[in-house]
């Protein structure tokens, strides 16, 4: 922690600022690259100040900072050279003002309220205003685990999960109207999630692609430490002459994905127990 960046900015800011002590490296491992850059950073959930001037100190004079806080108060620190609103997070109206006033910014860093209400409307309503090579990044998402934040069924991390899985439905041989491009990438770390913009990259159409090298027709062997299954392709060989029977070939491959299912089913179980 004490060799991390951000920790030795924290230290040197001026108000106070209560941070745990695993969030420095990931400050670090996300936020470095934006060091000395012109860049814009938001920082929701202001507080007393401390963590603008961390910012300031980590990110270098040119970056434009700009904190967010429902409580009023938080505006003073305009006069230090911050840029601050008032409002609510979980307020579509007031993220609509926001992006009219202040166009796309860089980096989003949500350190709110926290309920999981707070964090999905404001990621929902950012994602596509955040820059290319710019990310958002939610703080604190173990209150997903916590009471007091909302229904568990709607937590923020169950959104993730439902996210990653709409990410991955860009896949070409998947590609259902259920895919979601606004984000290239999801990073998870202990109580925190990034979201990575690169829309080059998002807005890509999968397709399979051949590097026109020679092909040596050598053989996949995906189920060759699986007995039951490959007694199920020898015998398709065997019995190849009854592919022409109508329903043949399905039948197969059903009998097929069955007997690879129970197998996963029995091996895998155990990792998606969360006492595991
Ligand atoms: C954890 S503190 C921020 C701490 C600060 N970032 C730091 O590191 O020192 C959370 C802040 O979020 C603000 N907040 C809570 N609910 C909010 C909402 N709905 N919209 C905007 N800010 C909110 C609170 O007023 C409080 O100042």
């Amino acid at each position: 922690m004490k060799e991390t960046l951000s920790y030795q900015a924290y230290l040197k800011s001026p108000y106070k600022s209560i941070k745990h002590s695993t969030y420095f490296a990931v400050y670090d491992d996300l936020f470095a690259r934006y060091r000395g850059k012109e860049i814009t950073f938001v920082e929701i959930g202001v507080l007393g100040g401390g963590s603008l001037f961390m910012w300031r100190e980590f990110l270098g004079p040119k970056a434009r900072i700009i904190g967010i806080d429902l409580n009023p108060n938080a505006k003073k620190w305009e006069a230090e050279g911050f840029d601050i609103f008032i409002g609510s997070q979980s307020d579509k109206q007031f993220w609509q003002d926001f992006v009219k006033k202040v166009g796309k910014v860089d980096v989003v860093l949500d350190d709110g309220g926290h309920t999981y209400e707070q964090q999905i409307i404001t990621t929902e309503m950012l994602l596509d205003s955040i820059n290319d090579q710019g990310m958002l990044v939610v703080e604190d998402t173990h209150t997903s685990y916590m009471d007091g934040f909302g229904s568990r069924r709607y937590s923020f991390i169950e959104y993730v999960k439902c996210l990653i899985d709409k990410m991955n439905q860009r896949f070409s041989e998947l590609n259902t109207t259920a895919s979601d491009r606004r984000v290239w990438s999801i990073q998870t770390y202990e109580s925190f999630v990034a979201f990575h913009i690169r829309r080059s990259a998002s807005d890509l159409v999968s397709e399979s692609t051949d590097n026109g090298g020679t092909d040596d027709a050598a053989m996949d062997y995906r189920y060759f430490d699986h007995d039951a299954v490959k007694s199920i392709d020898g015998l398709a060989r065997k019995f190849n002459f009854l592919k022409y029977i109508p329903g043949a070939r399905w039948l197969g491959a059903k009998a097929k994905n069955y007997v690879i299912v129970q197998k996963s089913k029995r091996k895998l179980k155990k990792y998606f127990s969360s006492d595991s």
